[in-house]
């Protein structure tokens, strides 16, 4: 068991919930009448995920993928590699991918060219979290719940060494 790290609320869990009902409405009524497939993005975007897919009232497909960075080499060529593949097939699909934060972009940018190969009917994004200084690929999510400073933050899904995800709020150390 690790030192436990000194945090303070960034953003408060009634904020977040506001914020991911907000984002359900909007979605639900962009995609009236149609079937979403919501590729979530493990292990980080579960637990937003799981908040936002209960404000859908549009049919809706769960599915997650799990991708891992290749070390330093990523943060300059963006290449991952799959830890888990999709089980639904993408083809004719609308797919909403679903993340909780969007840093670099590589992820996001190397999940979009990936998963557009597999001919969807539509490809967009989402992510609670956006950290739009620390892009190094010209990405912008379609669905973005909070755009944030370049801090470290864990809570709501967020990890640090794996801990803290089940923080209810999004917090950064003091
Ligand atoms: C985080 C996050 C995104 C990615 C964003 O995942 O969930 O997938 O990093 O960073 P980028 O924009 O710089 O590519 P992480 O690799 O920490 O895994 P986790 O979701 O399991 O915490």
């Amino acid at each position: 068991m690790e030192e436990p790290l000194s945090l303070r609320v960034l953003i408060p869990r009634e904020e977040i919930a506001a914020r991911v009902a907000a984002m359900g409405r909007q979605i639900s009524a962009d995609y009236a009448g149609k079937e979403l497939l919501l590729v979530v993005v493990l292990r980080g975007a579960a637990v937003f995920a799981a908040d936002l897919c209960r404000h859908l009232t549009t049919q809706t497909v769960l599915d997650f993928i799990s991708v891992s960075s290749y070390g330093s080499a990523t943060s300059t060529s963006g290449v991952v590699r799959f830890l888990k593949d999709l089980e639904e097939s993408v083809e004719g699909r609308h797919v909403l991918i679903v993340e909780d934060i969007v840093d670099t972009g590589l992820t996001l940018n190397y999940l979009l060219e990936n998963l557009r190969t597999r001919k969807p009917a539509s490809l967009v994004s989402c992510t609670l979290l956006d950290k739009p200084s620390r892009r190094r690929v010209d990405i912008q999510p379609d669905y973005l719940g909070f755009t944030i400073d370049d801090l470290f933050v864990v809570g709501y899904g967020l990890d640090f060494d794996q801990y803290y995800r089940n923080l209810p709020d999004i917090c950064v150390q003091r």
